[in-house]
């Protein structure tokens, strides 16, 4: 793409984010007798959690100690994230920071990646395959998530109740959190996600939220977990803002990918 469309798009996007800046709080207001986004400081519509429920979700930070993705501990030696995020940052540039809720203490370990496996097939996060797995240099002493049976389509019924986990921005268009933060999401039929999202493909995606909006991730927080008890069923890949009505979080299907997430889990480069 030319600099100067690409410039016009960014343009674009920018207004667009204002515009949603503008919108979105009516939306939160207008959902707030629902008590899962009662108005507390948000995921979007969250509230803060803690490192002792759910020890497998992790932050990956960018050259200069900047938090930018989300992750999810799979093994003693690798981490499962978005493939949008692993091709974000340079490898030797890229960390993994487990067992540290609030980004401003400097507890839990810091912990450099030594390979990363991306999807076959990828190539944008709404063309499906968004996920990744990096090995990291190093022990995770951190109890991992549990993977889904492949092809397990049980775990996704609709209205199952989920949690998405994560540290991105509190509103659309706005700062992100410094404390892990999560979220209850119900998962959203494959029905309703595709007349949503029209690119939606129910093999390798799956939406969660309220169709009202005002509970949802939000930048930041793609690559981190949604699980259902301890039992990894997404991770965060898109969604068209944050929040919005119509307008659920789009998840990668992570019992599409479970043979080769366990393979990279188990393979260890020195
Ligand atoms: N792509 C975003 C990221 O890189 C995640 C967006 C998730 N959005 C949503 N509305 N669920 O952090």
């Amino acid at each position: 793409m030319a600099v100067k469309s690409r410039r016009t798009l960014l343009l674009a996007s920018g207004a667009l984010l204002a515009v949603a800046a503008v919108v979105v709080p009516v939306v939160a207001g207008a959902a707030s007798a629902d008590p899962a986004s009662a108005n507390q400081p948000r995921i979007v519509g969250g509230d803060k959690a803690s490192l002792s429920d759910h020890p497998y979700a992790v932050y990956l930070t960018d050259g200069g100690g900047n938090q930018f993705c989300g992750a999810v501990i799979v093994s003693s030696t690798a981490v499962a994230t978005a493939a949008h995020c692993a091709k974000a940052v340079a490898k030797q540039e890229m960390h993994v920071v487990a067992g540290r809720e609030d980004k401003r203490t400097d507890e839990g370990d810091v912990l450099s990646v030594s390979k990363i496996w991306i999807s076959k097939g990828y190539s944008d996060p709404t063309q499906g395959d968004d996920v990744a797995v990096l090995t990291v240099r190093g022990q995770l002493d951190y109890r991992p998530a549990k993977l889904p049976d492949s092809g397990d389509a049980a775990a996704y019924s609709a209205g199952t109740q989920a949690t998405v986990l994560g540290w991105g921005r509190v509103a659309d268009g706005g700062a992100r959190s410094d404390y892990l933060r999560s979220a209850q999401v119900p998962v959203v039929s494959d029905s309703d996600c595709r007349s949503d999202y029209s690119m939606y493909d129910q093999k390798t995606m799956v939406c969660a939220g309220y169709e009202k909006g005002g509970v949802d991730a939000c930048q930041g927080d793609s690559g981190g977990p949604l699980v259902v008890g301890d039992t990894l069923i997404g991770i965060v890949s898109f969604g068209d803002g944050c929040g919005k009505a119509g307008k659920p979080g789009v998840y990668t299907r992570v019992s599409a990918y479970v043979d080769d997430i366990q393979a990279q889990a188990k393979s260890r480069i020195f």
